[in-house]
């Protein structure tokens, strides 16, 4: 149980780095008052451009897998998922930043990457088929989030590993609700945009 415990803070702590912040924060930058107002690559991608995005994306699937693997060896399944589903939730909700954070898209990637790399890939797959006609990043996200939970699902994983997708599939989704609001609108922000200051 103490083993638990710690990876769980320790994975928090580690989702929690606000990367996509702090790269803002670089350029002079609050990334929170444009956009959509998320800390994540797709934010960053519209406030300060591809390669400002592409760091932030690695970095923050880099945090995930890195919270995943101590976790696993740590504590085994069971720390793999508490360990992946708090780095997941302290990349959506950091203290550091009064718990506004990113919708940990690549963050929960990260963590799936460790023992799912192929359903990973197939899941960026039919995401890109979401974004390729509607240049929605967000649905794109929603789509492959659902790809990896049915793969894994599927696939016969261990018990941890299945609560681990679900409980990272519902922080996505939730963080995603406003998205789906304005996607149903059909207002969603699209690839390409550039952001607008925040009201
Ligand atoms: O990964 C985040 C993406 O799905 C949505 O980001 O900034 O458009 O809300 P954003």
């Amino acid at each position: 149980m103490t083993d638990l415990i710690v990876v769980g803070i320790m994975g928090y702590l580690l989702g929690s780095v606000p990367v996509g912040f702090l790269v803002g924060r670089l350029r002079g930058i609050d990334v929170r008052r444009y956009g959509s107002g998320a800390t994540g690559g797709t934010n960053v991608l519209r406030t300060l451009g591809p390669w400002a995005a592409l760091f932030t994306v690695a970095c923050d699937i880099g945090k995930g897998l890195l919270a995943a693997y101590l976790g696993q060896r740590l504590a085994g399944d069971w720390g793999y998922a508490v360990g992946g589903f708090l780095a997941s939730l302290g990349h959506s909700y950091p203290v550091w930043l009064r718990f506004r954070g990113g919708k940990s898209v690549a963050t929960s990637g990260g963590v799936a990457l460790l023992h799912y790399p192929l359903q990973v890939l197939l899941g960026i797959l039919a995401g890109a088929l979401a974004v390729l006609p509607t240049r929605w990043v967000s649905l794109g996200s929603l789509v492959a989030t659902a790809a990896v939970v049915i793969q894994v699902l599927v696939a016969g994983a261990p018990l941890a590993h299945r609560l681990l997708v679900v409980g990272l599939a519902v922080v996505i989704y939730v963080r995603h609700w406003e998205n789906m609001k304005r996607i149903a609108a059909g207002t969603e922000n699209r690839l390409g945009v550039r952001a607008q200051p925040r009201p």
